[in-house]
């Protein structure tokens, strides 16, 4: 069973930036979707005791694909959202600074839904995008942060204009303490579970 967890601050939390709607919507009703048909579709298969990460290995090995998309949404919004966090005036640490052209430029021209990520990967910090539930939990990338662009993470409060989120993200709420535990872990070999959401 995948747990829904709450927001890690307030729905108003990140206004003007992301509005308290946005998240309402976002997280109460896309999220909660995500955990309940990941949920309804693993008591079918009789593997509702499994963990998220553990559902996700298992989708993938076996081909159960509406397993893997539910699963793989449910944890990717949680670590969203603690990409995310109330504006605090820090900068990007420099090693996340030098990917700002690059992680911007590939969430705008990301087609369609999806998700662009900075990851650690062989060694280095890497700015790779992902379509639709496609993330790197359980794989031999970890990721550092992440944002949202399917258009449900940004259309009540940008219309089209996807860049725009994107860069506030990056200049106002990106959760640079998250992505900085993030990379101190990865260069150990750990990494975030849901289980810490
Ligand atoms: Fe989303």
């Amino acid at each position: 069973m995948i747990a829904l967890p709450d927001l890690p601050y307030a729905y108003n939390a990140l206004e003007p930036t992301v509005s308290a709607e946005t998240l309402r919507f976002h997280h109460d009703k896309h999220h909660q979707r995500y955990v309940d048909v990941a949920n309804q579709t693993a008591k079918d298969l009789g593997i509702d005791d499994l963990s998220v990460e553990d559902m996700i290995v298992k989708a993938r090995a076996e081909g159960l694909t509406a397993l893997l998309r539910n699963a793989e949404q449910s944890w990717n919004h949680a670590f969203f959202w603690h990409s995310m966090a109330a504006p605090t005036g820090h900068e990007a640490p420099e090693a996340f600074a030098a990917l700002k052209d690059e992680f911007l430029a590939k969430g705008a021209g990301h087609f369609a839904s999806g998700w662009v990520w900075i990851v650690y990967a062989d060694g280095a910090l890497k700015v790779v995008d992902s379509h639709d539930n496609a993330g790197f939990a359980c794989t031999d990338v970890i990721p550092l942060i992440v944002c949202d662009v399917w258009e449900h993470a940004y259309y009540l409060d940008y219309q089209n204009n996807r860049a725009g989120f994107l860069g506030a993200f990056w200049e106002k709420i990106a959760n640079w303490d998250f992505a900085r535990a993030n990379l101190e872990r990865a260069q150990k070999g750990e990494r975030w579970t849901y289980a810490e959401a």
